[in-house]
């Protein structure tokens, strides 16, 4: 009997410092057998080393909207079509109010709106950002839309304050994609 195919997981990167830790939800999934894609917004790419995300999912990373058309034929249509599961890890505040309205400037988010797989949010930002009735509207929304909402957690903050808008630890969003 053949083992069976590796699991196919898409996962985007959006502005928040919690972006460093994507390395390890990549690392994760690698380890755990799945074969993995990332995507970027250009300030995704300013928190973390897309260099780094490419090493360690060993494929190319989409950033921007307007990608390489020698990586992806139209990656917005081509990764929504591979993806087998998709998260956004970390979700910042504006790619929760952009996804929300089904804003389509850029390429995680014209993925998310093309695809037809399961689709998981892991919102990490300051607590207050979290607790505003936007987010909480916005989040609102986007579970009408049938998005997974995973986290955030209580601990402790970039800020170094300690309250709710902690990122999901990497292992358990790898865990949950693996499933
Ligand atoms: C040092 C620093 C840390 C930030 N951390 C967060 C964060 O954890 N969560 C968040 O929602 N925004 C955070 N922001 C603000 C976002 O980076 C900003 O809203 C940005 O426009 C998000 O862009 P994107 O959603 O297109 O990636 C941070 C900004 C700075 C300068």
């Amino acid at each position: 009997m053949s083992a069976a195919a590796p699991k196919k997981i898409l996962l985007g990167v959006s502005g928040s410092i919690a972006a460093y830790k994507a390395c390890e939800i990549v690392r994760a999934l690698v380890k755990g057998g799945a074969e993995v894609r990332c995507m970027a917004t250009p300030n995704g790419a300013r928190f973390v080393s897309t260099l780094a995300l490419a090493t360690l999912s060993r494929s190319p990373v989409a950033v921007g909207m307007f990608v390489d058309p020698s990586l992806w034929d139209m990656a917005h249509i081509s990764l929504a079509a591979w993806a087998q599961r998709i998260a956004v890890a970390p979700a910042s505040a504006s790619i929760i109010s952009r996804l929300a309205r089904g804003d389509a400037s850029g390429v995680i988010e014209s993925v998310v709106l093309a695809a037809r797989c399961p689709v998981a949010l892991a919102p990490a930002m300051d607590a207050e950002m979290w607790q505003h009735p936007a987010t909480q509207a916005n989040v609102e929304q986007l579970r009408k839309y049938g998005y997974e909402i995973w986290g955030p957690e209580h601990g402790e903050l970039a800020s170094g304050r300690v309250g709710l808008g902690r990122m999901m630890e990497p292992e358990e969003i790898a865990r949950r994609l693996l499933a």
